[in-house]
């Protein structure tokens, strides 16, 4: 169920797309039920449908385990004619998961458990203890038996005291919930459909109602405003968090690190704070992370070292904009790393610069202040600080080729499409036009220009 507006969010964007751990909320869920291979998904959506149906079908479409389809909800008369709408679309012979497109942090060992208690046959309710369950549906028992789900506005005094909640997650068989969904009526409280009334009609029928209770909040916590999403993303991050740590990784602070996609730690990994990672991240043996950096879509070899406050922003991973750090290279501080900027093993990028869309062979150096755009640049060449490769022509972009052992001074300018020679070296202050030969030495100074009447522009 995705249909509800979500109006305390406070924002134009459909409540189910804000994003949790770099993954919208709704995308969660449907990742979850995707661990359970289910056959079928199907999302009921209303509220900004169209945008909900664009932005799940980008993600899910490449995993296609299973039928994704949507339904539309208009308008919304409660969770009952939620799921009526889907009645069409879901085969008598399966199992219904019932799940709210807002409730993240379900596992999907919670749910098998739910659908193992449902056996194929019973209605099955995951439940929860709250001390305050000011506004859930209460589960109404008699002795232990399960006979109906009341509604906070709909509850008397005395059902109000019951401190155990429907979650808003249920497993029934379709065949059953079809039946029941088609006997929900609106008189209540709130005028809606409720969902909730198919367990009177299960007690009625005879189907056994089973609750599955939990401990843990998170699991069934929903998003309705950005301080409850606040809290789950931390909630998600811890979780995060003691996975890496069980698998060894060194996090200097659990509470100091963000994962937005995937993280993937060989062994003797270490992090440290206020570190970022998206995309499709992963680190090598020995791989060290210092403070403050932002790493995304990329692949770190064993060994190397980010010093503190680097960039690296990789594009699509696979693509040709994702970045390789090869094998004891160090980076950093403050450098920056841009798509496709591919390294070999015990390359040299120190503070401020950049690299973007270019090949370092191992050992190559560039230490300080300098940028590397379209550029490939050879085994051991040692690049100079200040000095840039002028690749773009203000419509074309050219490459520059460095060979191997070359040696760039300072404050050099390589006009691409150039080539250095292999063991040459280029002058401090050099503006290179043209292709260098091997070993030589290239000195290309701008003359100092006199222009008789020139003037030095004044105020007065
Ligand atoms: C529902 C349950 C309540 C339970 C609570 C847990 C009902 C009648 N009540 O409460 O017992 O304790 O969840 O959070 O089911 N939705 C639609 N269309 C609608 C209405 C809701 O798609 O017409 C979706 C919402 O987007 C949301 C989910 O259903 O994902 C739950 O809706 P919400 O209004 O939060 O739950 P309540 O009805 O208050
Ligand atoms: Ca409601």
């Amino acid at each position: 169920m995705a249909a509800g507006k979500g109006t305390r969010m406070k924002s134009k964007l459909p409540k189910v797309l804000h994003q949790l751990g770099g993954r919208a909320l709704l995308q969660h869920v449907v990742d979850t039920a995707a661990l359970l291979n289910a056959r079928q998904v199907t999302v009921i959506t209303g509220h900004g449908a169209t945008e909900v149906e664009a932005a799940l079908a980008v993600n899910t479409g490449a995993a296609g385990q299973f039928d994704l389809n949507f339904v539309r909800q208009e308008p919304q008369l409660g969770t009952g004619h939620a799921v009526q709408q889907a009645v069409p679309v879901l085969r008598d012979d399966g199992l219904v998961v019932v799940l709210s497109g807002d409730v993240p942090l379900t596992q999907a060992a919670t749910l098998q458990q739910l659908i193992d208690a449902s056996a194929g046959k019973q209605l099955a309710l995951l439940t929860i203890d709250f001390a305050d369950p000011t506004g859930y549906g209460r589960i109404v028992r008699e002795g232990a038996a399960v006979k109906a789900i009341v509604e906070q506005k709909d509850a008397s005094p005395a059902q109000r005291q019951i401190t155990e909640v429907y979650s808003g997650i249920m497993a029934v068989p379709a065949l059953q919930l079809k039946k029941w969904l088609a006997r929900l009526d609106n008189q209540n409280a709130q005028g809606e459909y409720y969902l909730t009334d198919i367990v009177k009609f299960a007690v009625a029928d005879g189907v056994p109602v089973v609750a599955h209770k939990i401990l843990d909040p998170v699991q069934v916590a929903g998003v309705n405003s950005p301080v409850q999403l606040a809290e789950l993303e931390r909630a998600y991050q811890k979780r995060i968090a003691l996975q890496l740590m069980e698998q060894g990784v060194r996090l200097a602070d659990p509470a100091r690190l963000d994962v937005r996609g995937s993280l993937s730690c060989a062994t003797d990994v270490s992090i440290d704070v206020n570190c970022v990672f998206e995309g499709q991240v992963s680190l090598g043996e020995g791989v060290k992370i210092g403070p403050n950096c932002c790493i995304k879509n990329v692949s770190i070899a064993a060994g190397a070292v980010i010093h503190p406050f680097t960039h690296i922003e990789g594009g699509a991973p696979g693509s040709k904009d994702a970045i390789e750090v090869g094998a004891g290279s160090l980076i950093g501080p403050f450098a920056r790393l841009r798509p496709g900027a591919r390294l070999g093993a015990e390359v040299h990028i120190g503070n401020f610069v950049e690299v973007k869309n270019s090949t370092l062979a191992k050992g190559a150096k560039a230490n300080h202040l300098a940028y590397l755009g379209d550029a490939t640049v050879g085994e051991r060449v040692n690049y100079g600080a200040g000095s840039i490769t002028a690749n773009y022509d203000g419509a074309f972009k050219h490459r520059t080729v460095i060979e191997a052992d070359v040696h760039i001074g300072s404050n050099c300018v390589l006009i691409a499409p150039v080539t250095i020679g292999a063991g040459g070296t280029v002058g401090g202050g050099s503006t290179i036009t043209k292709d260098t030969a091997p070993l030589t030495l290239a000195v290309a100074r701008g003359r100092q220009v006199s222009i008789a009447n020139w003037k030095r522009p004044s105020k007065k």
